[in-house]
Order: structure tokens, then sequence, then C-alpha cells
């Protein structure tokens, strides 16, 4: 079925590295294959690249799908471009641009800005104030992360959004909830029984979830000495890993019940104070017998900057299915490996009958791993006999991997434009949710003392 009104698919940024890496192949992806969208790509810059620019912008991101030439050439002929000027503080003259790209009749349209944080509250009023989501069809706007840097100005750019649009129209990007490893959170628990009956503090000792990076702040210390850890890490994806691995069974699998449960979770979530929060920043060490930068010898890093890049933090949940059972949160730069991974580890076994003395039972900890980078799937640990004459008691894992069981993994970004474009809000940050994830993080954002040092390719500091 192709929808009857057209979609101008408007990004601003599109000389960027996101709109290059991810956006324009997702959008590619979303819509080469299907008739069910009449999409343009409108790439809005302030440099005067004009529409010969972004189509060799978009020609460039798509060279690794060669083998689709013909589907490529239409969909880099249909993309085109808008010009905007930093110094002007209205967008009358994109509403203008558009409507002459557009034609006459109705359009539906998606701003999707891919731009720094810091212009993003001043663009989305400029799109606001001109009213350019209104073009006859539906219209939506799509912000990247971080969405503020603390709960007040996080509030106030709700506040201000809608002031323009309203909550259905507005969607916070974080592109964790697009991996299908996360998305799979919810099946993983609401399909199966087997382990959502135990899913609770009877069962559950704690809750690990880690998201580690190999690579260092590279050229993005600009952004990165303004924001750490907590901030660019773990108030978003970790803290979105915590709500699906702790809500409670949404009512329905609707956008609105799902994301009612997640900020029911994150209303329990008590305010994480210094106590329970280790900071770390890496310090220059060999990998693989080549030196490496610490952070403070970065380019433009501050050589006293405090700006943790690891963080290990204690969060407290307190209802009846979580209290007492702690969860773990811990991101680094720099660590040993690049890895994504929830571990629930469950209470030991009441009574260890396999040797007379407690304190040398062999039984290690049942445990569910879910993998979400790389390896997608999960392992359940189980104790199991060695088949050796000896009774010997050893640890092992019952293995899902995505890879054995599914051809084509979609890349999460395709997957949130998808959603973009057929309006399904789910899997997109709501703004209550967001101010709730603030709220845990407001007295931690920025250690009070210089961060703990940890070499460069380790697995950072050491905790107590
Ligand atoms: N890159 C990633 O992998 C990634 C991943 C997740 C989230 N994000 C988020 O996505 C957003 C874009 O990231 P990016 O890496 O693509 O950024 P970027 O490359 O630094 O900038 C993107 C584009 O934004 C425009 N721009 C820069 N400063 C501006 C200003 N003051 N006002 C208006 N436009 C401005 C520029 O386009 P013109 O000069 O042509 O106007 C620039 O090419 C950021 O919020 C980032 O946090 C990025």
């Amino acid at each position: 079925m192709t929808h009857a009104v057209p979609t101008s698919f408007v990004v601003f940024g599109v000389t960027g590295d996101l709109a290059h890496r991810k956006l324009i192949p997702a959008l590619f992806d979303a819509v080469a294959d299907t008739n069910d969208h009449d999409v343009r790509l409108i790439g809005v810059s302030s440099q005067p690249v004009g529409a010969a620019g972004v189509q060799e912008i978009v020609r460039k991101s798509l060279a690794d799908r060669g083998n689709r030439g013909s589907t490529v050439a239409r969909f880099v002929e249909r993309s085109t471009h808008a010009l905007v000027s930093r110094d002007s503080d209205t967008l009358d003259d994109l509403g203008r641009q558009l409507r002459e790209i557009e034609g006459p009749g109705p359009n539906n349209r998606v701003f999707y800005l891919a731009i720094p944080p810091g212009p993003a509250a001043s663009i989305s009023t400029m799109i606001g104030k001109a009213r350019l989501l209104d073009a006859g069809g539906w219209g939506r706007i799509v912000l990247e992360k971080p969405f503020g840097r603390d709960l007040a100005s996080a509030t106030a750019l709700n506040e201000l959004l809608h002031e323009y649009f309203s909550e259905t129209q507005i969607y916070r990007m974080d592109h964790y909830l697009g991996k299908e490893a996360v998305q799979n959170l919810l099946t993983f628990r609401f399909a199966n029984p087997l382990f959502e009956s135990t899913w609770n503090r009877d069962r559950i000792e704690s809750v690990d979830i880690r998201v580690a990076e190999d690579i260092g702040v590279g050229e993005r210390a600009g952004y990165y000495e303004k924001s750490g850890a907590v901030r660019d890490m773990i108030q978003n994806h970790l803290t979105q890993l915590t709500t699906l691995v702790g809500m409670e069974a949404p009512s329905s699998f609707t956008a609105e019940a799902i994301r009612d449960s997640k900020v029911r979770v994150l209303e329990s979530v008590r305010t994480v104070a210094t106590r329970d929060v280790v900071y770390g920043q890496y310090a220059s060490a060999s990998i693989n017998g080549e030196l490496v930068p610490g952070y403070l010898d970065e380019p433009d890093v501050d050589p006293g900057s405090k700006t943790p890049t690891f963080v290990h933090i204690r969060l407290a949940i307190d209802n009846w299915r979580w209290q007492g059972v702690p969860f773990y949160l811990t991101t680094g730069k720099r660590l040993h490996e690049r890895s994504s991974a929830i571990v629930v580890t469950y209470r030991p076994a009441p009574v260890c009958i396999f040797h007379g003395r407690e304190d040398d039972c062999p039984i290690g900890r049942n445990t569910v791993t879910l993998r979400i980078q790389p390896h997608e799937g999960f392992d359940v640990g189980f104790s199991v006999k060695d088949p050796d004459p000896e009774m010997q008691v050893v640890s092992k894992p019952l293995s899902f991997d995505y890879s054995d069981a599914f051809k084509d993994i979609p890349d999460a970004y395709r997957t949130l434009v998808t959603d973009i474009l057929e309006g399904d809000q789910t899997l997109f940050v709501r703004g209550d949710e967001v101010e709730a994830s603030w709220r845990v993080y407001e007295d931690v954002l920025e250690p009070a003392a210089a961060p703990l040092p940890y070499p460069a390719g380790s697995s950072g500091p050491k905790l107590s």
C-alpha cells in the first residue's frame, strides 16, 4: 500500500558524522524496499552545499550498498538540500524552501536534529514558531541524546518543546532502545514465565549492567569535557536498560503502557548518593605494544580535568520486587574490551549438600547473561555434574546466539527510523521518563575529587 501523502525527512546536520554514518543508511534501508513510504531526504545545513552536495554525501553514505544500484540511484536523485543561516533567528525561509521542494498538496514532515545538543533548543523553537511541522499531513520532531545536561535543563527543554509540539510529535532518541537484544528484553521477560516467576528479590541477588568501550575520547573532547560518563552513558543507555530489567509487566504492548511501566520503576529508584559511586579516568598505558595517551593528554582536554571516563554506580530500587537487590551500573572508555551485557545473578542454593562445609560449597550461582553487543544473545549459567568418578560440580552455560537463529539483525537506527515513519513511540523516551532519569543522578553528575586513574586497556579502577 502506498501512503497517499508524501513525506519529507528533513535532516538538520546533514553534513555531520551521525547523518553520514548512521542516519542516511538507516533511512535508505527503511524506505528502499517498501512502497509504504514515499520519502524524500532534505538535508539542511548552513554550508551552501546545494542539492549536488547532499547527493554526494548520500552516495558516499550508501557506498557499501552498491549491489542495489538502481534503488540507490533513485534515492540519491530524490535527495536535496535546504540552506539555513546560523545568524538568522527564524526558519521562515526554510519553510519557503520546503514548500518549493514539496510542491502543492499536503506533506508529512519529519525534522531530525542531527546537530550538537547546544543549538537543539533554539532550532526546535524556530521550527515550532515557523509552524514547520504543519504541512497538511503529520509532523514529527526527533531529538538526539543528550536531552538536557541535568534535571533543570531537561525540564526546561521539555517545557519549551511542549509550547509548540504535542508529546506524540516528539521523538527522543536513545539508540540503545533500537538494538534487537535490548528490545528482546521485554520478550525474554514477559513471554517466558520460566524466568519471570523468579525475577524478584526472593531469587535474585544482584543485577550488573555493564557497557564497556575500548576506544578513548578521540576527537570528541569538546563535548565530553562538559559531559563525562554519567551524562554520556549512565543517565540514558544504562538507565534505559535498568528500566527494562526492572519494570513491571505493562498492561499491554503499547507505547504508553510500556513507557508508563518504565517511568514507574524509575520513580522507585533512590536518588544516588556520592558514597555509591566510583569515578575513574584512564591513564596512559601500553596496549598491544603501543603506548596510548591518558585522558589528560588527549587533544582539547584540560590537563587538570576531573571529567570521569569511568563510573560504577550502585542503584537501589525501593519497591516490592527489588528492595535490597543492588543494581550495579558500570561504564567506561579505554577499557580492555568493547562489550555491553546485563548479568543477573541468582541467590545461592539454600543448603550445600555436595560438600560438608557451607563455606566450601562448589555450586556456582545461577546467572542470566543478556549479551547486547557483540554476539547478541544470552547465556543461562547452570551447575552441572562433571562426569568424573569423583563428585565434581561445575558451571556451564546454556546459550542462545541471535546470529545462529536469525539471518538479518537490523541496525538500531534502521529500526528507529522505521518507527518514526510509522508513528510508533514505544522505543523513544517520553518527556516524564527523561526527567525521572535525570532526577536519579542529580547529586552525582560530577565528582567532587579527582577520579581514580586506571590504565588504558584495563578493566577500570579497582572496586573494593
Ligand atoms: N556521531 C555519532 O555517532 C552519534 C551517536 C549518537 C548520538 N549522536 C548525537 O547526534 C548529534 C549529532 O552528532 P554528530 O556527531 O553528527 O555531530 P557533528 O558532526 O559535530 O555536527 C553535525 C552537524 O551539525 C551542524 N552544526 C554544528 N554546529 C551547529 C550549530 N551551532 N547550529 C546548527 N547546526 C550546527 C553542522 O552542519 P552545518 O555546518 O552543515 O550546518 C554539522 O555538520 C549530537 O547530538 C550527538 O550527541 C551522535
